[in-house]
This record gives structure tokens, sequence and C-alpha cells, in this order.
């Protein structure tokens, strides 16, 4: 038996830097078990890991990828854990997500509730999370208020609207596609309009004369002056992505007549700054949104590792929904 992995050595264009390596699986030591992975996902901050622009990088060489999930094939007979084979659980995201199989000590993994399919569960460990914190951490919503976001085909942005039909909150989405309409509002979406000039000057006709407490940007640019121009007075602005990779460009009157407040998240500072526990009762939150509410993340595609190429080309070109790897 081997295992497969994308690895890179050195930081660049994922097409340009990653390799794929195939070795043998060693046999398990006291202490560890052995995860099959079944899906991976492939997110923006993947591809900024690997062209080393992310926030925090791995030391090279590196196997690639963050999220996934796999099942626990073997375990070794002297390995002390609640596990058992056929539980499914989260790759570990330091030792990488896009390979075969993985090798490690059961300390820290994450169980999946079996009920969760895989797909779903290999999209549910950095973007719901992201979409649910910013929701419950800026603004300060009521049921009734409206949120105004960007990317709003994106993973993140598409809990967010789920979640906010949950609680009775209203969205303005901005997209880059009109086709993209029917398929937001059937998620829940109430206004989904072209991110361009023409259409922000037209929100309060659309909202029936409301403007967004909170605004979510993960583009930049000149994207974010037309989320301000759709914000109320004393409303937040929050920058957690920049997919144009241009600085963000904000209209200076607003921050004056208006008071709109600046302000930036990132997922693995509140990882590293939340205990373990804190941790898990996230994660729970959203297994149960799952089961119990159907909330779930569109899927685009999927492909094999050997594939991964045309897998981040599928993941760079405009879509609705997460391009997946298998094993
Ligand atoms: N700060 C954090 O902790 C944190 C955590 C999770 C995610 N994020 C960020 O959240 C954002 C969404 O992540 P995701 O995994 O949910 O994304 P995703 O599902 O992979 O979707 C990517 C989104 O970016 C849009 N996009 C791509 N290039 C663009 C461009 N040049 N201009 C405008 N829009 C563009 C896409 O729109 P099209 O379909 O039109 O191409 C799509 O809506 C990313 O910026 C990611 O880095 C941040």
């Amino acid at each position: 038996m081997s295992e497969l992995r994308i690895t890179y050595d050195r930081h660049g264009p994922a097409q340009e830097v990653l390799k794929l390596e195939e070795v043998p699986l060693v046999d398990l030591n006291p202490g560890q078990l052995r995860i099959r992975m079944e899906y991976a996902n492939i997110n923006p901050s993947d591809l900024g890991m690997i062209g080393g622009t992310y926030g925090r990088l791995p030391q090279l060489p590196a196997i690639a990828g963050r999220e996934g999930v796999g099942t626990v094939e073997a375990i070794h007979p002297e390995t002390r854990t609640s596990l058992n084979t056929g539980d499914r659980v989260r790759m570990p995201e330091s030792l990488g997500a896009w390979r075969s199989h993985v090798i490690c000590e059961p300390e820290g993994l994450i169980k999946v509730p079996s009920e969760i399919p895989a797909e779903q569960a290999a999209t549910l460990f950095i973007n719901p999370p992201t979409a649910l914190l910013l929701l419950e951490e800026f603004g300060n919503l009521k049921p009734g208020d409206w949120v105004i976001q960007n990317a709003s085909n994106s993973s993140v942005g598409t809990w967010v609207i789920q979640l906010c039909k949950l609680r009775g909150l209203h969205t303005i989405n901005l997209v880059r596609r009109n086709e993209l309409a029917a398929p937001l509002q059937a998620l829940g979406a109430d206004v989904v309009i072209d991110d361009n000039d023409d259409n922000i000057k037209q929100i309060k006709t659309l909202t029936g004369g409301n403007l967004a407490k909170l605004a979510l940007n993960s583009v930049g640019g000149n994207s974010v002056i037309r989320l301000i121009r759709g914000m109320a007075d004393g409303g937040t602005c929050v920058t957690f992505g920049g997919m144009v990779g241009d600085p963000i460009r904000f209209p200076t009157r607003n921050l004056i007549f208006n008071d709109v407040h600046l302000c930036g998240f990132w997922m693995d500072k509140w990882m590293r700054s939340h205990s373990q526990d804190e941790i898990q009762a996230l994660y729970n939150r959203l297994f149960d949104l799952v089961k119990t509410n159907g909330l779930s993340s569109p899927i685009a595609g999927t492909y094999s590792l050997r594939e991964v190429v045309d897998a981040i080309e599928a993941a760079s070109s405009p879509r609705m929904g997460k391009v997946l790897i298998r094993a």
C-alpha cells in the first residue's frame, strides 16, 4: 500500500510548485492510528499558503491543504483512544489534508457525526465557523437587521445567507454574475445585485429603505466603497479576505459623516485564543446546524489527488460551490 500526497518545497503559483508524490505506507507505532482521506477542500488560504502570501506559512517542504475529512482505517493495538475504526474525523490541519492517508496520534482529532455526509464534513471547519463568528462577534445584530456582503456566492457567503435567514436577519448580496441571483435566493438571500456603482445607488429601493448594520468584505479594492455605501450610520465593516489583492478603498465621507467602523477578522487568531473545549463547542454547533437545520455548502465538483492541477484551475474560476479533492 502507498500514500499519495501533494507537496511543495518552495512558494509560488500552485500549478508550478505542487508535486504529486507516492510513498510507501509505513507500519503504525504504538500510540498511532491511520486515517484514509475521503474528501479535502480547496480554500483561498491554501493557495495563499502555497504562494507564500498567507498570514502564517508552514515549514518547507510541506504537504498542501488545510481542510478535509477521512475515516480511521487502522489503530495500533497499543494506542489509547476512544476512536474506533470507521469513525470519520477531520484530517489534522498541521500535517496537510491533500494526501490519501495520514498516520498520527489521536490527541486533538475532531470526530464528525456519521450523519453528516463526507463532502459536507470536508467543508465545515474553516468557512462555516468564520460565517458564524462574523455574525455573532460584530455589529450587535438583532432580528430584522440587514447585513451586506461581497463574494456572496463563496462558501462563507452562502453560510452567511443561510445563518441570517435562520436568525431573522436580512442580506444584501453583491456578486459578479447575474446568474447567481436564483441559487442565492433559494438559500434565503433577500437582495442579490451585481457588484457595481449603479446598483448600489438603488440599494434603499431594493431593501424598503433599510441600510446594513454589518458589512462583510472578502474582496477588497473598490468593492468596499460599495459595501460602505450600503451601510447605516455607526455600522461595522469587517474585512476577512482580499480576493482582488488590491488595497481596500473606502469613501472618506462615510467615515466622517456616518461614523462607519472598519475592522478585521482572522479565524486562525480566534482559534489560537480559545481553548480546545471552546473550539469543539463551536464545531458541535455547526454539526447541529447541518444535521438539524439542513445548512450546507454548495459543491461545484470533485477531482482526484492526481488531478490536483485541474482541481485548482476549477477552484480559481467563477463557480457556485466548493471544489473538492478525493483520495
Ligand atoms: N479571515 C478568515 O479567517 C477567513 C476564513 C475563511 C475564509 N476567509 C476568506 O473568505 C473569502 C471566501 O472564502 P471561501 O473559501 O468561502 O471562498 P470560495 O468559496 O472559494 O469562493 C471564492 C469567492 O471569491 C470570489 N472571487 C474570486 N476572485 C475574485 C475577484 N478577483 N474579485 C471579486 N471576487 C472574487 C468568487 O466569486 P466568483 O464566483 O465570481 O469568481 C467567490 O465568491 C476568501 O477571501 C477567504 O480568504 C477568511
